[in-house]
């Protein structure tokens, strides 16, 4: 714990040294404690300058996810102020889910390094070995059920937004929620949520997040392989540590744009983002397959598609397929 609360400082201080005695007296341990810390981290592969009446300084590091890498920068968010990494769980929803109703506050946020049984949407399974990004946040809306149905749009854009600032690219969005680079599937997001049966409140909302940083598409089946891509295959690098600060903190942003009521803001951000507009599309649901043309998101995120014969109709749920964006769950 300690050797996280050091790499957190270290962290924030950036190039500048700091000093033994500043960091013992910030945290409230000797400086006997501070040198062992930082000799522990040194252990586990940070470089870490020292020099006598300046302090140390963070000169690199391993490309790891651990609370130290990111606390300092989440400190003033709401989504992401507590924080547990973990080498490997299950899924992260599904714990995230057991921490909620053993009563985690809001905010909580989940990672781990891989996981065995990631869920997709509509059931699926969700390959999630090393190489990738499994982060999962513990909302609490006090709203109607009714109105938390679209936090899985405005988590899309949230998590564009997070992929732009940590890469310097801007994914695109395939309706309604699978964030694509290249016409080829980067993350998927997945939501849930719990009503309580009698009165009908809103307990928890869990928005659980994967991104492809340097997966091998060859550990996935062949077709999963052939429809996804990640960062790395698309030339771009970045620290895991960095990627998930710059997700949660854009997750944070919408979350308090949500809690505001900002929603004509995000749903011209989606409807921006969104590559699944203006294409022809396959509509596919209960076993049956159409051709129609995507023609807008409603205010609702609906897909408002046209038919064949120019009715139109608001489709909520089913998938639609669109030549030239792939995806897979
Ligand atoms: C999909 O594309 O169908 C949604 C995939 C969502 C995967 C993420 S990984 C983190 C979180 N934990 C899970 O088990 N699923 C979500």
């Amino acid at each position: 714990m300690i050797q996280e609360q050091v790499l957190a400082l270290l962290k924030a201080s950036g190039t500048d040294y700091l000093s033994g005695q500043d960091i013992s007296r910030r945290l409230g341990i000797s400086r006997a404690a501070v040198w062992k810390a930082v000799e522990a981290l040194r252990q586990d592969g940070y470089r870490i300058d020292s020099l006598t009446r300046r302090g140390y300084r963070l000169a690199g590091g391993p490309d790891v996810l651990r609370p130290g890498e990111l606390t300092g920068q989440l400190k003033d968010c709401l989504v992401g102020r507590e924080l547990v990494c973990l080498d490997e769980t299950d899924s992260t929803n599904t714990e995230l889910k057991r921490r909620a109703l053993a009563g985690a506050a809001e905010g909580l946020a989940l990672i781990a390094r891989k996981q065995t049984g990631g869920r997709g949407r509509q059931g699926r399974s969700f390959l999630s070995p090393e190489g990738g990004l499994y982060l999962s946040i513990l909302l609490r809306p006090p709203l109607d059920p009714t109105r938390a149905v679209d936090l899985t749009a405005w988590a899309a854009v949230a998590i564009c937004d997070g992929v732009e600032e940590a890469c310097g690219v801007r994914p695109q969005i395939k309706w309604p929620n699978d964030i694509l680079l290249s016409g080829k599937k980067l993350c998927g997001i997945l939501t849930e949520m719990e009503v309580e049966g009698e009165t009908g409140a809103l307990q928890w909302v869990i928005v659980g997040i994967g991104t492809n940083i340097d997966l091998d598409p060859q550990v996935l089946p062949p077709e999963a392989a052939a429809a996804a891509t990640s960062l790395a295959r698309e030339g771009l690098s970045v620290r895991r540590s960095d990627l998930a600060v710059c997700q949660l903190r854009a997750l944070d942003r919408m979350y308090r744009d949500f809690l505001a009521g900002n929603r004509a803001r995000w749903l011209a951000r989606y409807r921006a983002d969104c590559a699944t507009l203006g294409r022809q599309a396959v509509l596919l649901r209960r076993g049956t397959q159409e051709e129609v043309f995507a023609q807008e998101v409603d205010d609702q995120f609906r897909l408002v598609v046209r038919h064949a014969d120019g009715s139109l109709e608001a489709v909520s749920s089913g998938e639609v397929s669109v030549r030239g964006l792939l995806g897979y769950a």
